[in-house]
């Protein structure tokens, strides 16, 4: 049986759903604050509990093959700190895993995030990646680039819903790597089983671009003469999480830079979705 932690984000929703589809039987850690209705509906079992809290982890543990890890505190705040969800959650999810005789933990981190990044959730999450290499279970760690969902659609969706300026933090001609959720939810599902995904770090990117690139295309898709206005590093853009904020200005940087990755592609057999066809999917075609 598998574990998600994580399912009723973005990406462990995805996960879970496909897992289901599968005919896998999936354990679901939820918490009660959040809704877990559709998780149920779709047949998953629900272990209600917290990355902060141990107990409730030793018991989700139980009887587990798998552990599927796409929760972090980031975008969540208060109690749900990166120090207490990605750090110490995880570092308490790694031993009741051990604990219980779990065989194998997939985890998602980022491309770019290392133990001595200046962003904390960059050193959170790398940290993490290394207390699951050194503790003897089976592991894949993903580090997928920045998510399509919520560096295009989100950040510039947002602004050009207010106005016809869309602000970017740094050299709006700097390319970054982007990739889309489902194919980080296509790559979870494929090194499963796949032999080369064992003891493996995997990189994953759709493709890259500037918000220059990105910002014309969107323009022309929905037929609006939008402007671009450069903000320096450590900006602020007023109605985006701090963690958005805080990430951009580590890009621009040159903290997380464009990145391609056919040779994962092809070896998992992923069909992935290029930066310009997500802007069309989501814009519309011109
Ligand atoms: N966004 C990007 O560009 C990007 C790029 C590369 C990698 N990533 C990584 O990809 C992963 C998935 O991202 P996502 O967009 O799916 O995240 P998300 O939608 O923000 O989901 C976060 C999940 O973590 C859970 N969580 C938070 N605190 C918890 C706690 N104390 N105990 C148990 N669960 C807790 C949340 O549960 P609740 O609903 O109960 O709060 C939710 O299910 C993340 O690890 C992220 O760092 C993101």
């Amino acid at each position: 049986m598998d574990l998600v932690v994580g399912a009723t984000g973005d990406l462990g929703g995805r996960i879970t759903r496909r897992l289901l589809e599968q005919g896998e039987q999936v354990r679901v850690l939820v918490r009660d604050t959040s809704d877990v209705s559709p998780l149920k509906a779709a047949g998953a079992e629900l272990a209600f509990g917290d990355l902060k809290e141990l107990v409730t982890l030793d018991a989700a543990c139980q009887g587990i093959d798998r552990i599927i890890s796409t929760a972090t505190g980031a975008s969540r705040g208060g109690e749900d700190s990166v120090a207490a969800v990605d750090q110490q959650g995880h570092a308490t999810l790694i031993r009741c895993a051990k604990h219980a005789g779990v065989g194998r933990i997939i985890y998602v981190t980022a491309t770019g995030f290392n133990t001595d990044s200046p962003v904390e959730l960059a050193r959170a999450k790398a940290s993490t990646a290394e207390a699951i290499r050194s503790s003897g279970l089976d592991y894949t760690i993903l580090q997928p680039t920045l998510f399509m969902e919520a560096w295009i659609a989100f950040v510039v969706g947002a602004q050009i819903q207010k106005g016809d300026t869309v602000q970017v933090i740094g050299d709006p001609a700097r390319k970054y790597g982007f990739v889309a959720v489902d194919n980080v939810a296509d790559l979870v599902l494929a090194t499963l089983d796949h032999p080369d995904a064992q003891r493996a770090d995997i990189p994953l990117s759709g493709g890259s671009c500037s918000y220059r690139q990105i910002v014309a295309w969107i323009a022309k898709a929905i037929d609006r003469d939008l402007q671009i206005h450069s903000l320096p590093p450590s900006s602020q853009i007023e109605g985006f999480p701090p963690i958005v904020n805080e990430l951009w200005s580590f890009a621009s940087a040159g903290g997380m830079g464009p990145l391609a990755t056919p040779k994962v592609a092809e070896k998992f057999g992923l069909e992935m979705i290029r930066p310009r066809a997500f802007v069309q999917q989501v814009f519309g075609t011109p």
